[in-house]
């Protein structure tokens, strides 16, 4: 049976309140640094010479001690996988925080976004590349996933956010690299959590792919987009469900 639960909140809290190991995986897309929040910012208003408009993310940075907590909550709630999206220059930032927190470093996979937003400042190379930080549970034998011996790179352009729906989120990730990222690291039946849940990509794709999932957003409005777009894959899948075996 496939469930979701997207809760309204702060997920440092909510999280606090679950049990140990209760959940398979973590596949999340938190906030990422300041440079990348203020960078955002800086290109709003003049570039040479003309009026640029890049809107604000709506969401303030990750800050370290977020980080650092967010990464103990991960440790003690995944039995398996545990999957975070970041800047590339945040990888060592996550990379500390989970190891110390107890995770097991797998590897950095890549998001190859294909179709990139120009340097609007043209004094720079323009952003290719978003990471995904891979860890796993502390576990006896070898870590399970479903790609076997493919590396970890994710290609899929931004453009197809929402694949022909409206985008509901600044920060919105591809339903098609959620999907295949949860594809890939997890099985069905197993229950997801992303405690940064935005327009509930991650959630939409578990849903999708007849997985359980739980998650938080802590702002109203795109709290509401999200659960819509849940509901949304939680009904398209029950039309196309085939009937169970008696
Ligand atoms: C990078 S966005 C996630 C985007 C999402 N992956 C998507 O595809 O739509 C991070 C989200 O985390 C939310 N957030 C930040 N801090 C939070 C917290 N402490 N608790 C719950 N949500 C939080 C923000 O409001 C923002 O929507």
């Amino acid at each position: 049976m496939v469930s979701w639960e997207l809760l309204l909140g702060d997920c440092l809290e909510g999280m606090a309140a679950l049990p140990d190991g209760s959940v398979d995986h973590v596949i999340t897309d938190p906030p990422y640094s300041e440079a990348v929040h203020s960078g955002r910012d800086a290109h709003r208003g003049l570039s040479g010479g003309r009026l640029v408009s890049v809107p604000s993310f709506g969401f303030a940075h990750l800050s370290d001690a977020v980080r650092e907590e967010a990464a103990r909550q991960f440790a003690r709630l995944a039995r398996r996988w545990v999957i975070i999206f970041s800047d590339a220059e945040s990888t060592h930032l996550w990379r500390d925080s989970c190891e110390a927190a107890g995770l097991q470093f797998k590897r950095t996979g890549v998001w190859d976004k294909i179709v990139v937003m120009p340097q609007i400042s043209g004094d720079r190379p323009g952003v290719a590349v978003e990471m995904i930080n891979i860890f796993h549970a502390p576990c006896a034998g070898k870590s399970r996933w479903n790609g076997g011996g493919r590396p970890g790179i994710w290609r899929c352009s931004p453009q197809d956010a929402a694949q022909g729906a409206k985008r509901v989120h600044p920060t919105q990730k591809p339903d098609g690299l959620m999907g295949a990222l949860v594809a890939d690291f997890t099985d069905r039946g197993d229950l997801v959590l992303d405690p940064f849940g935005g327009s509930g990509a991650t959630g939409v794709a578990a849903i999708r792919a007849g997985r359980r999932f739980i998650g938080w957003e802590r702002d109203p409005v795109f709290h509401a987009a999200a659960v819509a777009r849940l509901r949304a894959a939680r009904e398209q899948l029950s039309l196309f469900a085939q009937p169970e075996a008696p």
